[in-house]
């Protein structure tokens, strides 16, 4: 299968290409490089011994998107190319709006055009909204969100669920993914944001790496079993082959379908630091800070749809996902 993944540069994509390609597909990866490096693709290749097609550009770009529709046969869609700083968000929303419902409305016009059926979208489990109780369940009302970036996923999901209905050979996999984190085993890919982290593995690392001082744990005082939040954190090797299964769920089906990906349990941050110390023979410097604006005090996935439907469940534990983590951003640094 020839298959068009949109940043593919990115975290999660660039894990992705490496299943797709391992698994015998073709990929081609359009970025436009805002939040990624063109090196990864020379990572991809070391990794797979494969070199994807590769090219710099804006997916909101309809030109640039026909061109490269025009002069491949692609036969789905996987779309990562997104803004996704949650904070970011709230203080330019409009840079938000704009990228990721253009980038993905131009995909499905585009499609349409060339007669490219099966879609694979990248949601997340803010969809589920600050109302909802968990275990979050996919028939459960995923229609609010609580920043412009997560209004963005719920605004798509509500495009491509309109648009199968007035296309029904249209195929929309909604994949909501819960924490992913971990890298790829070579410690060639992980998620190296520029700046200072917001997430907070890729902030463990920094201080791990003692590239920033200490962590600061975002409230000590939740309704949980140690006061710290808690959260489905899942291997991304995990989630890329989430994917994999999803295209070729897709293949067999036409409508939309929502589907969680993540590991059906949730862990404290306190319980992922000490995860970490323990995988990597180290001590973390921590305090406990004031809670941070908008964080839910604890949610994890159903995951019994993806297992029923995909034949998916997650594999790697939390060590492996702080090992992992540890070993990319040890020679990222
Ligand atoms: P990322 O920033 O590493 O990857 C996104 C990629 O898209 C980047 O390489 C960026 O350069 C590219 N991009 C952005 N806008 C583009 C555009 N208009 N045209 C072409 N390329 C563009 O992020 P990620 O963590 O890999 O996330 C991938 C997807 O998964 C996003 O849609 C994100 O919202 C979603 N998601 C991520 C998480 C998470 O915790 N990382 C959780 C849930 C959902
Ligand atoms: C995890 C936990 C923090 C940093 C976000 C998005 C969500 C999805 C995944 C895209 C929380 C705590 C964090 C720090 C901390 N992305 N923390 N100190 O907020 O669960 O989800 O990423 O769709 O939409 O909202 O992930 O990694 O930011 O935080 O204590 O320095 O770690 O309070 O409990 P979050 P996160």
């Amino acid at each position: 299968m020839v298959v068009l993944v949109t940043g593919g540069a990115g975290y999660i994509g660039s894990h992705t290409v490496v299943e797709l390609l391992n698994a015998g597909h073709e990929v081609l990866i359009v970025d436009d490089l805002s939040n990624a490096k063109a090196e990864v693709v020379d990572r991809i290749e070391t990794i797979t011994g494969k070199r994807p097609r590769f090219c710099q550009a804006d997916c909101a770009d309809k030109t640039a998107m026909e061109q490269i529709f025009a002069a491949n046969q692609v036969d789905a869609v996987i779309h990562f190319a997104a803004l996704k700083a949650v904070g970011e968000s709230v203080k330019k929303p409009l840079s938000y709006y704009r990228n990721n419902l253009d980038s993905a409305m131009t995909m499905l016009e585009v499609m349409e055009e060339f007669g490219c059926k099966k879609f694979v979208f990248s949601s997340s489990a803010t969809v589920y909204g600050p109302n909802n109780p968990y275990p979050y369940k996919e028939e459960m009302k995923a229609i609010e969100s609580s920043s412009p970036y997560g209004w963005t996923k719920v605004m798509i999901e509500r495009i491509l669920t309109d648009y199968c209905t007035a296309h029904p050979d249209f195929c929309a996999i909604l994949l909501r993914y819960f924490n992913p984190i971990g890298a790829h085993e070579s410690g060639l890919l992980g998620d190296d944001p520029n700046g200072i982290p917001n997430n907070l593995m890729p902030y463990i690392g920094r201080v791990a790496a003692g590239k920033l001082e200490k962590l600061t744990i975002f409230g000590g005082d939740y309704d949980t079993p140690d006061g710290t939040c808690q959260r489905d954190y899942l291997h991304v090797v995990d989630l890329a082959v989430g994917h994999l299964k999803a295209l070729e769920f897709a293949a067999g089906f036409t409508g939309v379908e929502a589907i969680n990906l993540g590991t059906g349990s949730g862990i404290s941050v306190l319980e992922l630091v000490t995860a970490f110390e323990k995988a990597n023979s180290m001590k973390l410097p921590y305090v406990i800070g004031p809670r941070r604006d908008g964080d839910l005090p604890a949610f994890w996935a159903d995951a019994s749809k993806a297992k029923e439907l995909l034949g998916w469940e997650a594999t790697h534990t939390v060590e492996d996902m702080c090992r992992s983590a540890w070993n990319f951003a040890k020679k990222s640094s």
